[in-house]
C-alpha cells in the first residue's frame, strides 16, 4: 500500500480549524478502503508566522514543498497583515512557482442541501470551472507613479500569453469531451479589448479541434446572471484568473454555502506538487469559534484523493458528506447548529457505513 507524504499547511483563520477535521476524514478513508496512507509534514506558514519571522514562508519555502506528493492547504490572510502581502507571500507564490495553472472548481448541489435558488433540487446543478491560475490579472505588473498625490497614477497589468491561455482552454476541452457535453467561454471582448479578443481567438482555434464539444462564449457579465437564471445548462466553464475566481464564489452561493465550495490547483504535467484548498478564505468572522463549515475543507481533500488517483475513494467520501447533510448535519452556514467537529464525525460515521467490516 502506497504512503502519500502531504505537505500540510492550516494557514490562518478557520484553517486552523477545518484542516485537522478534514484530515481525519482523509486518513480514515486511506485506512477503511485499504487503498492508501497519508503521511503529514505540518507547515505552520501563516500571518501569525509573518509576525515573528516577517515573512509568510521560508525563502526557500518552495524547495521545502517540492518533495511532497501533494499539499494541503487551508487558508492565508488575516488582519493585521496586509492581504495583498500574505497572499503574495504566500499562497499566490506556490500557484505560480507550481505551475498550478489549472484551477478546478466543481459546482454541485448536494444532497441534502436547499440551493439559495428557487425549484432546484440535488443534482440539476453540476459543472465545474476551470479558471487560469497562473497568468492573466493576477500577473504582478505594474506600479503607482506620485504615490499619494492628486496626479496619482496607478497601473495594474493583465498578461496573458498565447502557451499559458491555450493549455487551460484545451484541458477545459478535454474534460468537457469526457463528460461529452458543452464548454462555455467566459469572457469580455467588448470592454477589455486586448485580452479578451485575444482569449476567444484562441479558444475558437483550439475548439477547432474539438467539433464535438458544443462551444459557447458568453461576456462575464451575462454569464454572472446566467448562473442565477439557469445553472443546470452549463458543463465545463472556462474562464480567466480574475473571472474564473469570482464566478466561482458565485457557484458556491448557488450550491449553498461559501463553505462547501472545493478546489484544487493543478499542476497537470505532475512535474510540481498540486495543491488542494477549498475556495473559501480565513473567515475572520467566525474563526477560532468552531462553527466553520468543514465540508468545502473535506471536499477538498477529496478533490486530491481523486489525483492521487483513487478516484472511488473520492466518490465515498463525496457521499458521506452528502448522507451526513440528509441528516441534517449542518453548520450554521447552511442554517444548521452543528459544529465544525459534530459535522466532520457525522461524515467519518457515514464514511464507516460506506466500508462495513468483511
Ligand atoms: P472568506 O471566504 O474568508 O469569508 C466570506 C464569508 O464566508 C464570511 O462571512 C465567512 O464567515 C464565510 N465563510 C467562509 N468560510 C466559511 C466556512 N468554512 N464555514 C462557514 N462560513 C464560512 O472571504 P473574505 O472575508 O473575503 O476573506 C477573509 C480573508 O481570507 C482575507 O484575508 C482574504 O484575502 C482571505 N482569502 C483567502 C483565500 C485562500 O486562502 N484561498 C480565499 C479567499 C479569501
Ligand atoms: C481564491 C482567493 C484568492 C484568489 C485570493 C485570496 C488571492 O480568493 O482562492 O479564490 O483570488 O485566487
Ligand atoms: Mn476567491
Amino acid at each position: 500500500m502506497k504512503t502519500f507524504n502531504i505537505a500540510v499547511i492550516p494557514g490562518d483563520g478557520v484553517g486552523q480549524e477545518t484542516v485537522p477535521a478534514a484530515w481525519r476524514v482523509l486518513e480514515l478513508a486511506g485506512q477503511l478502503s485499504n487503498a492508501f496512507a497519508v503521511r503529514s509534514h505540518v507547515f505552520d506558514w501563516s500571518c501569525a508566522y509573518f509576525q515573528r519571522h516577517g515573512h509568510m514562508m521560508p525563502e526557500n519555502g518552495l524547495d521545502l514543498l517540492k518533495p511532497f506528493d501533494a499539499i494541503f492547504l487551508g487558508a492565508v490572510g488575516f488582519p493585521p497583515v496586509p492581504d495583498h502581502v500574505s497572499l503574495w507571500g504566500l499562497l499566490l507564490p506556490i500557484r505560480r512557482g507550481f505551475d498550478q495553472y489549472i484551477n478546478l472548481r466543481p459546482i454541485k448541489l448536494l444532497r441534502g442541501i436547499t440551493s439559495p435558488l428557487c425549484g432546484y433540487h440535488p443534482g440539476d446543478i453540476d459543472f465545474v470551472v476551470i479558471r487560469e491560475n497562473t497568468e492573466g490579472e493576477y500577473s504582478n505588473s505594474g506600479g503607482r507613479l506620485r504615490v499619494g498625490t492628486p496626479q496619482e497614477v496607478v497601473v495594474q497589468n493583465s498578461v496573458f500569453t498565447r502557451f499559458g491561455t491555450e493549455r487551460v482552454i484545451r484541458y477545459a476541452f478535454n474534460l468537457a469531451r469526457a463528460s461529452r457535453q458543452s464548454l462555455t467561454s467566459a469572457t469580455k471582448s467588448n470592454g477589455i479589448n486586448f485580452s479578451m479578443p485575444f482569449w476567444d481567438e484562441v479558444f475558437q482555434e483550439v475548439g477547432e479541434e474539438y467539433p464535438d464539444v458544443k462551444q459557447v462564449l458568453y461576456h462575464i457579465d451575462a454569464l454572472a446572471a446566467y448562473f442565477v437564471t439557469r445553472p443546470q445548462t452549463f458543463d465545463v466553464v472556462v474562464g480567466s484568473n480574475l473571472f474564473g475566481d469570482i464566478l466561482t464564489d458565485l457557484g458556491a452561493a448557488i450550491q449553498g454555502s461559501i463553505g462547501i465550495a472545493a478546489s484544487a490547483n493543478i499542476n497537470p504535467e505532475g512535474q510540481y506538487p498540486s495543491m488542494f484548498e477549498p475556495v473559501h478564505g480565513s473567515a475572520p468572522d467566525i474563526a477560532g469559534k468552531g462553527l466553520a463549515n468543514p465540508i468545502g475543507q473535506i471536499w477538498t481533500a477529496k478533490l486530491m484523493v481523486d489525483h492521487l488517483g483513487f478516484p472511488d475513494v473520492g466518490a465515498n467520501i463525496l457521499e458521506a458528506i452528502e448522507r451526513a447533510l440528509e441528516k441534517g448535519h449542518k453548520t450554521p452556514d447552511l442554517g444548521g447548529t452543528d459544529s465544525t467537529q459534530s459535522v466532520t464525525e457525522a461524515v467519518m460515521t457515514e464514511l464507516r457505513h460506506l466500508y462495513p467490516p468483511l
